[in-house]
């Protein structure tokens, strides 16, 4: 994988704030990924790569997927911040050339997560939350906790997301209502 070649391209697509933020995730997903045992390479590409069609508004974004036979649900379109997702698992594998089903799936649901998530996949979802570029409304040290206890990091991530819908008063995506179960048993039975 050519990076330099992709920071240039992301670079030129993204907001310098987007960029920046895709940093962080790159730096913290690595990090993590150490952590958890994760191929590191992987999840830099994953990383770099997970909000590259962030540079198109969800109208474009749309668009791209009605002409590239983009499947999108119903829920999606009522949640459309998920929709960026769809199309960068997809460039990914057409611009970027990325071949691994692993790193496709982790771009594909990095925002909403869903129910059976691998490990890849949560640690992607966690990086881009804890990106340390970004500012968070969290008053809970997150990264300590990913670090410590990457299952308890996907839970409260996952609460704090559908929190601030919740506030907004905007709909919640049922991959991450899903999700929220799924730690919730997950750690129920753990302990
Ligand atoms: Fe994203
Ligand atoms: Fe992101």
């Amino acid at each position: 994988m050519d990076f330099e070649k992709i920071y240039e391209d992301l670079k030129n697509n993204l907001s310098k704030k987007r960029y920046q933020h895709t940093l962080g995730v790159e730096r913290v997903g690595m990090e993590l990924a150490a952590k958890w045992g994760v191929k590191p390479e992987e999840m830099r590409v994953a990383a770099v790569l997970h909000d590259c069609a962030k540079g198109m508004s969800i109208a474009e974004q749309m668009e791209f997927c009605g002409k590239n036979g983009i499947p999108l649900t119903r829920e999606d379109l009522q949640s459309p911040g998920v929709i960026h997702a769809r199309v960068g698992a997809f460039l990914a594998y057409w611009k970027y050339g990325v071949r691994d089903k692993e790193i496709l799936d982790a771009i594909l649901i990095h925002p909403t997560g869903k129910e059976n998530m691998t490990r890849f996949q949560k640690i992607l979802f966690i990086a881009d939350y804890i990106d340390p570029n970004r500012e968070l409304p969290t008053t809970h040290d997150l990264t300590g906790l990913a670090f410590r206890d990457m299952e308890r990091a996907v839970l409260e991530i996952v609460v704090e997301k559908n929190q601030y819908l919740i506030e907004k008063r905007m709909v919640l995506h049922p991959d991450s209502f899903k999700l929220y179960n799924a730690q919730i048993l997950y750690i129920e039975q753990r302990n």
